[in-house]
């Protein structure tokens, strides 16, 4: 098995200005399954193929979360700090003992309908101020209207708190990253956390005090006073929401934009009624591929892609691998705005596979709608800046010039 010393899949540099798609596919062709090491000692299986990628999503059971599901999220053998107690570090029972609250006061069928409808007022709002000729970052001005709709509804909010949690969140994730935070990365990410952390837990003490449970965090005050839920329980898993919202679908939103703008031929069949927006999500879903890979660690051997990997170690599963993967898409290096039968694998699978889909597919999906139907659009008039990260793939600047639609690739 191919073992990689110094592997450049733990450089975030690398991922900002160079060709992560191109090292992945050279593996995902060649060795599958490898061996990534670390000066420090510090050790991953990189699974890069669709159909393996797939079979760990699934193998719950001898893969565990509970280790943290990032490169360097926790050390052996110590299990995240969180571990056990938020869905994304949660392995059976707990992870379904947590799963059904959040879910049912977050993600029903009524929450979806009411964040749908807030997200395309804010990103309708956010078009219409916009006159032919601005100049503006898309990364910071518009795409932040996505997941602001979703937490108005989710955590009972006002835009303006909506915008501070949101701030607080990215720099959790892109600590790394200096457009983000300063010198100290990590007081960054500490700080950040408890901000986090404070805010929530004084939703729910409101909530608890009120007994109202209009949204999520109101559900999950109810579970706390009846008992179902302990408070740190309920506080972790509303992080874990809003981390998983907040930096995910901004990202995704400043890349279709690139995207758009790079393939104006391809956007006019969305524009012209050709292609329907949900065909489309699902591809600009595919393409951007928002959250790189995922981390396990195996608890017992496993037989994967021809190889074995042992117990005790970290294995990674490479989603941005798997959706290029030619043995499952047709020509997978293009974006191909009509793609029939596209089974991205954007939101992972198995019984972590993202609980917000369906909010982040209809946030995409409510943003092509409104872009399509925008008599304006966006064409990038500067290098797009790639987020310091190998575990998102985003923008953290989009330069773009509003002109009239038709004048889109003229
Ligand atoms: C394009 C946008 C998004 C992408 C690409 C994405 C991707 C993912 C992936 C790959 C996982 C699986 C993690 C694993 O198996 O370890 C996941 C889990 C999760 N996501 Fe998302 N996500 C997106 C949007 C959202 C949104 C909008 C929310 C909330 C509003 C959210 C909340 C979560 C949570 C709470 C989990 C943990 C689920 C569990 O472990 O059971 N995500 N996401």
């Amino acid at each position: 098995m191919l073992v990689v010393e110094d592997s450049p899949l733990y450089s975030a540099e690398f991922f900002a200005v160079g060709d992560p798609y191109a090292y992945l596919g050279g593996l995902r062709e060649n060795d599958p399954v490898s061996i990534h090491r670390r000066a420090d000692g510090y050790e991953f299986h990189a699974l890069t193929r669709y159909a393996d990628v797939y079979a760990a999503y699934v193998d719950h059971a001898r893969l565990s979360s509970s280790y943290g599901t990032m490169i360097d999220g926790s050390y052996r053998p110590q299990k995240d700090s969180a571990s056990g107690r938020m869905l994304i570090v949660a392995d059976q029972p707990e992870h379904t003992a947590i799963k059904r609250p959040v879910k049912a006061g977050g993600f029903n069928r009524e929450m979806l309908a009411r964040t749908g409808r807030t997200v395309r007022r804010n990103i309708r709002a956010a078009l219409e101020q916009l006159s032919v000729g601005d100049r503006l970052d898309f990364s910071t001005v518009i795409a932040p209207e996505l997941p602001k709709g979703v937490l108005e509804v989710l955590f009972g909010i006002g835009r303006e708190d909506a915008a501070a949690l949101l701030d607080a969140t990215r720099t959790m994730i892109g600590y790394r990253d200096e457009a983000y935070v300063g010198a100290s990365p990590l007081d960054s990410l500490v700080d950040a956390q408890l901000e986090v952390l404070g805010v929530i837990d004084d939703l729910i003490e409101q909530r608890l005090a009120s007994g109202s449970a209009e949204d999520m965090i109101g559900f999950l005050a109810r579970c706390v006073a009846s008992g179902e839920l302990t408070r740190d329980v309920a506080v972790l898993n509303g992080l874990n929401v809003a981390v998983g919202g907040n930096e995910t679908t901004p990202h995704t939103a400043s890349l279709t934009v690139d995207t758009i703008s790079r393939e104006p031929a391809q956007w006019r069949k969305v524009v012209d009624g050709e292609v329907s927006s949900d065909v489309a999500t699902q591809e600009f879903l595919r393409w951007t591929t928002t959250n790189s890979y995922v981390q396990r660690l195996a608890v017992a051997d496993v037989a994967i892609g021809g190889s074995v990997i042992p117990a005790g170690s970290f294995v990674t599963l490479w989603n941005m691998a798997a959706n290029r993967d030619p043995a499952v898409f047709d020509r997978p290096d293009s974006f191909v705005i009509d793609r029939a039968d596209n089974k991205q694998l954007a939101f992972g699978a198995g019984v972590h596979r993202c609980i917000g889909a369906p909010v982040a597919t209809l946030e995409i999906q409510m943003f092509v709608e409104e872009l399509a139907a925008w008599d304006k659009a966006f064409v990038v008039t500067g290098t797009p800046q790639r987020l310091h990260s190998n575990f998102m793939l985003g923008l953290t600047e989009l330069p773009v010039e509003v002109v009239k639609a038709e004048d889109l690739g003229a």
